[in-house]
């Protein structure tokens, strides 16, 4: 399907030529448009250009006016103020471009894909195993899946790596319980839930834990057991291989709820690096990027220093020869970068891991596998606060696990759901619900920039009114249900007609679609698709007001503002699947 230029690029290219015609010294110069309430765009690059040209700007805005070619696009160009330039598009031009993107069927609207897209390496949903998982793990599966979604849109390239805690000395302690109780994992049925997964794993962590912190001969061999475990003794690793797969039942469960497809083979955790970890170390402290300091090796940065003044550095080996956190990721970026061939690293994790982050860039800076046409960013979230705005707990100060979480914002959308069901039945209005209370949950997490620290409130996000999912998909359903009730064919556009304020509104904005995509995708912004797209619903809103639908004038009229409601459906269908949420068809 053939993409469709947006009308602002259209107005764009004509007034940048008019511009360039008018004054043929400043080459090609930015006319700088953007939408405005007065007319439909206003440019107000022509000011400062007229300044570095030492002309008179209102003059100059005059000549690009007597240059510009407005066929069948420009309405009107008028000069306003000291020399911006006030724009109207025509309504026929308007509604030819939603003509072109409604004739789409790719679901794509138009939305023509990058020029060079690259490949993108996204390191996002990495809980650790043997471990529940915390608000912290949703933000980051949730965000990083939806900016994957939006890289993909836009034609790049990604790859998926779910960076978990696989790996570590806590394994040594329960390997050894495990080797002492070896019954403790075993299933009576085949079947197991991830509930019953993550409650074994929770009560062997446990057990192993008192054991530990009470006997020092359990001690002992638990400490010999990280040893074995690091030297790939195989009776040891198939023991903690048993662990990994428990905690992915879980996991998948999770993910599951979470509405979220994650591939086993993109799960790649910290033990998938382990063969990198000497060389790593060797090829670091050969450049003289790492030192020895006290028998670890060591990497030390001018910017960082503790307290009491002294440099910290990031140990990439300790001293006793264990390997830790950063000689994994360090790991992980050589194979992203000379196995994935990736431009792009991209890490969202939480924002309390920022500095790890930025030693473990600049090493890999310093060792040159990252450089100007390989970079590595990290998409940094702030905390899950509860509604009292302190870090989210439970009442009895423990980490709330998040499929409690989860259930909960179910039941809430559940409830809401069917307060407001007319003719749905039972099993529709759980599976309604769970798409409003998962879609309320992502919505809010994508809603705030990602930066900022979020409130966890349920009543606010399944609320019907404001700047939430559950708003935007009984927009979505509202707009299916007019169409349902005007049979099924599919609506004609109707470019003759001339166009209420409103329809222009909402026609612009719907143009505006791939822009926001291309910048949403660009800055890893998803809060930006939201703020769109809680923008659509509401000039919907509005038109729906202002211009009656079934009960139009004449059936021309009838027919194109049909045409409008389904194009903006398809707009907000393909937006929320962007933040992977659902949009069902009746609410
Ligand atoms: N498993 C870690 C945690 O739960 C997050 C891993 C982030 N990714 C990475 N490459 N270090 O905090």
């Amino acid at each position: 399907m053939a993409s469709v230029t947006s009308l602002s690029d259209s107005v764009h290219q004509r007034l940048a030529a008019a511009l360039s015609a008018a004054l043929p010294q400043a080459g090609s110069a930015d006319p700088l448009l953007r939408r405005s309430d007065r007319a439909d765009f206003q440019a107000n690059g022509i000011l400062a250009l007229a300044k570095k040209e030492k002309a008179n700007p209102r003059e100059l805005a005059t000549q690009v006016v007597s240059r510009v070619e407005s066929g069948e696009l420009l309405q009107d160009v008028e000069v306003s103020g000291p020399g911006f330039l006030n724009i109207t598009i025509t309504d026929r031009a308007i509604t030819e471009n939603l003509a072109a993107r409604y004739a789409d069927d790719t679901g794509r609207l138009g939305v023509p894909t990058a020029e060079h897209p690259g490949v993108t390496v996204v390191d996002y949903a990495q809980p650790n195993v043997a471990k529940e998982m915390h608000v912290g793990h949703l933000r980051s599966a949730v965000i990083g899946d939806s900016v994957t979604r939006l890289l993909e849109f836009t034609g790049e390239s990604v790859v998926r790596r779910h960076h978990i805690g696989d790996w570590g000395t806590q394994f040594g302690m329960l390997i050894q319980y495990l080797d002492e109780h070896p019954h403790e994992l075993d299933h009576e049925s085949a079947e197991v839930s991830g509930e019953e997964a993550m409650s074994n794993l929770d009560r062997l962590y446990k057990a192993a834990r008192k054991v530990f912190d009470s006997d020092e001969e359990f001690k002992t061999r638990a400490r010999r057991r990280v040893v074995d475990l690091q030297a790939g003794d195989p009776q040891t690793l198939a023991m903690w291989q048993k662990f990994v797969d428990e905690s992915k039942i879980y996991f998948f469960s999770v993910f599951e709820k979470l509405d979220m497809e994650v591939r086993d083979p993109d799960i790649v955790g910290e033990s998938g690096y382990n063969d990198m970890l000497a060389e790593t170390c060797r090829l670091l402290e050969e450049s003289g990027v790492a030192v020895r300091s006290e028998g670890a090796l060591c990497v030390f940065f001018d910017d960082v220093k503790g307290p009491d003044g002294k440099p910290v550095p990031l140990i990439v080996q300790k001293s006793d020869g264990g390997y830790g956190y950063a000689a994994t990721d360090l790991s992980a970026i050589r194979d992203r970068v000379f196995n994935l061939k990736a431009n792009t690293l991209l890490y969202v994790v939480d924002a309390r891991q920022s500095l790890h982050f930025r030693m473990v860039f600049e090493t890999a800076r310093r060792a040159g596998w990252l450089n100007e046409d390989v970079h590595a960013v990290q998409l940094a979230f702030g905390t899950v606060l509860g509604k009292d705005g302190k870090p989210f707990k439970t009442r009895e100060g423990e980490t709330v696990r998040l499929v409690d979480l989860l259930d909960e914002a179910i039941d809430r959308a559940s409830a809401v759901v069917r307060e407001k069901a007319q003719d749905l039945s039972e099993e529709e209005i759980a599976e309604r619900g769970a798409q409003v209370g998962i879609g309320a949950v992502k919505y809010a997490d994508l809603s705030t920039s990602a930066n900022r620290d979020y409130k966890f409130d349920l009543d606010q996000m399944v609320s019907l009114n404001g700047d939430t999912s559950v708003y935007l998909q009984y927009a979505y359903a509202r707009i299916r249900s007019i169409l349902r009730k005007a049979g099924e064919t599919r609506p004609a556009a109707h470019p003759e007609l001339e166009l209420h304020a409103a329809e222009r509104a909402l026609g612009l904005h719907v143009d505006s679609f791939g822009a926001t995509v291309a910048e949403a995708a660009a800055e890893y912004a998803p809060h930006k698709m939201t703020a769109y797209l809680y923008q659509l619903a509401s000039l919907y809103t509005t038109f729906y007001d202002k211009c009656p639908v079934l009960k139009a004038e004449s059936p021309e009229q009838v027919e194109n503002r049909l045409f409008l409601c389904d194009v903006t459906a398809r707009t907000l269908h393909q937006g929320m699947a962007l933040l992977g949420i659902r949009t069902p068809e009746r609410l």
